[in-house]
């Protein structure tokens, strides 16, 4: 299977972790492309009409996507703990991975804004907007009574990912402030292999 993936994408992380965690990562051959809204890059958009990363292709030609997909379709591949868990777990775990991913879009989004768009161009309000959305995420996960977010699953790999993001890009802001329990789930999260195999550098 190809993994159309670049370092830097905390949705690609999310995919290589969970294949990590689960076993599977060998069976991942690794396509790495640098593709924007501004410069898509076409082999991608062959495969993928959305010309986004991570996008999984098949031995068939067929592809899945978007990382939520293929974290799914990864899970199918093991025999392991499964890291999107039947019975009430499951419906935590994909919620707790929802806000991860609602938290990654909008970093993703301040990201594109302040280095793709031209200074002069750059809207305030609008990154603004989306810090308030990250700030109200991390303040609901810091109490959060869904899904354990120290246990291992698709929504504490999402939220860990979501996080380390933002130290990777939005590192001038303090999110650990008042943050006590998500400052430390991301320290013993960051200690696990899966983790550290994905460093973006
Ligand atoms: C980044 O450089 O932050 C980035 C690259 C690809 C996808 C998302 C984010």
């Amino acid at each position: 299977m190809k993994l159309w993936y670049s370092p830097a994408s905390p949705f690609v992380r999310k995919v290589l972790v969970l294949a990590h965690e689960t076993g599977v990562i060998d069976q991942l051959d690794l396509q790495l492309v640098a593709s924007t809204a501004l410069d898509p890059d076409p082999a991608l958009s062959s495969v993928n009409p959305l010309t986004k990363i991570p996008t999984l292709e098949l031995e068939d030609g067929s592809t899945i996507f978007d990382s939520t997909v293929i974290c799914e379709y990864l899970d199918t591949l093991h025999q392991g703990e499964k890291m999107i868990p039947e019975g009430e777990a499951r419906w935590n775990a994909l919620v707790t991975q929802s806000i991860g991913n609602g938290i990654m879009e909008a970093a993703v989004g301040v990201r594109y804004e302040q280095a793709l768009r031209p200074a002069e161009h750059q809207w305030d309000v609008w990154m603004n907007g989306q810090f308030a959305k990250i700030d109200k995420a991390l303040d609901v996960l810091e109490t959060w009574r869904g899904a354990r977010i120290q246990d291992i699953h698709v929504g504490s790999i999402s939220v860990a990912c979501a996080l380390a993001y933002l130290d990777f890009r939005h590192g001038t802001r303090d999110w650990r402030e008042g943050r006590p329990v998500l400052a430390q789930m991301l320290d013993t999260f960051s200690q696990r292999t899966s983790m550290m195999e994905t460093r973006p550098d």
